[in-house]
């Protein structure tokens, strides 16, 4: 969905300087969204040590670069679950994007088709997934898994009958983080949003947060790996497993037969005090072994930090908050602006790097810092 196929969509004024990275576009955003949405979107569990150690853990990492190679044509194309994409980077699952922008994830999925990029969507999400496969976005399905198992079942059936690619479950939210903003303002659903999905169903009436009075009521805790067989029965389609942190559960997914894991401590919004997705990545990779494909995120800001990802053996990475920060501000326009500074930005480090291509970007692109912010010290 572009701009000119919404007429009625106001003008958007444009910023004094225009946005140059994902923070400029952030800062917009936060003017703009109401501050219960804006918290929600931001925000992680706990003290937030997790959120910002997902930051933190790019700066212990410097980019060993080549010189003399040739880099006029740099190729950032990459394959995920057999599928080539033009660029490693793809939209992480995030709930409610009908808070940031009234398309909500239809425009994300506007921005993202315009670059050929893979949507993750949420199980939670405020549009269908069928009206988010009318926008021909190539998607993913990312799945919690329902006290209500034949609405489960169903929820994978209507991804895989318009074409959601694979399904992703997230892992590690057997009940959510706690979220102390979302506690503090009451977080609920603004009114005329809800849970698209889930025929009928808002989020319950809380005293704290509505989203997680929601994982009480609604999400089964008790799921465990001896599920992931039903699960699996429900459809043809790869099973990503989301949420891994540790070299003991990449190897049970490999196991379970699990086409890719992405290690994930959900952008810092469960447990905290889990480490950062970039500090256990290399364990992952090598208990992994190539037997099962191994995507990250958490952190993620400029194409710095995608390329180290890599180096330390990822085949692609994921952002959330980055393009909802674009969607608040420009819609559709604002996700595939996101997409493009990451992507561009990416291609400017492999150049300077001499990394003409993806598979260049080795071990040996990266080494640890030498003067590595202290633990603790917050930017
Ligand atoms: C939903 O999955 C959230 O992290 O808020």
């Amino acid at each position: 969905v572009s701009r000119r196929s919404e007429p009625d969509l106001p003008a958007i004024e444009s910023p004094l300087t225009p946005a140059l990275t994902v923070e400029d576009l952030e800062a917009a955003a936060r003017e703009r969204l109401p501050a219960m949405v804006f918290d929600y979107y931001a925000g992680g569990s706990g003290e937030e040590w997790t959120l910002r150690e997902n930051r933190r853990a790019y700066e212990r990492w410097v980019i060993r670069p080549r010189v003399l190679v040739d880099v006029s044509n740099v190729d950032l194309r990459a394959t995920v679950l057999g599928e080539e994409l033009p660029f490693p980077i793809l939209l992480a699952p995030t709930a409610f994007q009908r808070m940031a922008h009234r398309y909500g994830e239809v425009a994300t999925a506007g921005g993202a088709a315009a670059l050929d990029a893979v949507m993750v969507v949420s199980t939670i999400a405020t549009a269908t997934l069928e009206e988010i496969a009318a926008t021909g976005v190539r998607r993913w399905f990312q799945l919690y898994v329902l006290k209500d198992r034949d609405l489960t079942a169903t929820l994978v059936k209507r991804a895989h009958a318009a074409g959601y690619g694979a399904v992703v479950l997230t892992v590690d939210t057997p009940l959510l983080g706690r979220r102390l903003r979302d506690e503090r303002n009451k977080f609920s659903l603004p009114p005329g949003i809800g849970l698209a999905n889930l025929e009928g169903s808002g989020l319950p009436e809380s005293e704290g947060s509505g989203l997680s009075s929601f994982f009480q009521d609604r999400h089964d805790a008790s799921l465990t790996w001896d599920d992931v067989s039903w699960l699996r029965s429900l459809s043809p389609l790869p099973l990503v497993l989301k949420g891994i942190l540790t070299a003991e559960d990449a190897r049970l997914a490999v196991d379970i037969g699990a086409g890719a894991i992405v290690v994930s401590n959900h952008g810092g919004r469960q447990l905290d005090g889990a480490p950062a997705t970039l500090d256990v990545l290399p364990e992952i990779v090598e208990a992994a072994g190539g037997r099962t494909e191994v995507l990250v995120d958490g952190g993620i800001r400029r194409g710095s930090d995608v390329f180290k990802a890599l180096a330390l053996g990822a085949r692609a990475v994921l952002v959330g908050r980055p393009y909802l920060w674009g969607l608040a501000v420009n819609g559709a326009e604002g996700v595939q602006q996101v997409l493009e500074i990451l992507r561009d930005d990416l291609i400017h480090t492999m150049a300077l790097a001499g990394r003409a291509r993806v598979a260049d970007i080795d071990r040996s692109a990266v080494a640890a810092a030498p003067r590595a912010p202290e633990r603790g010290d917050d930017r």
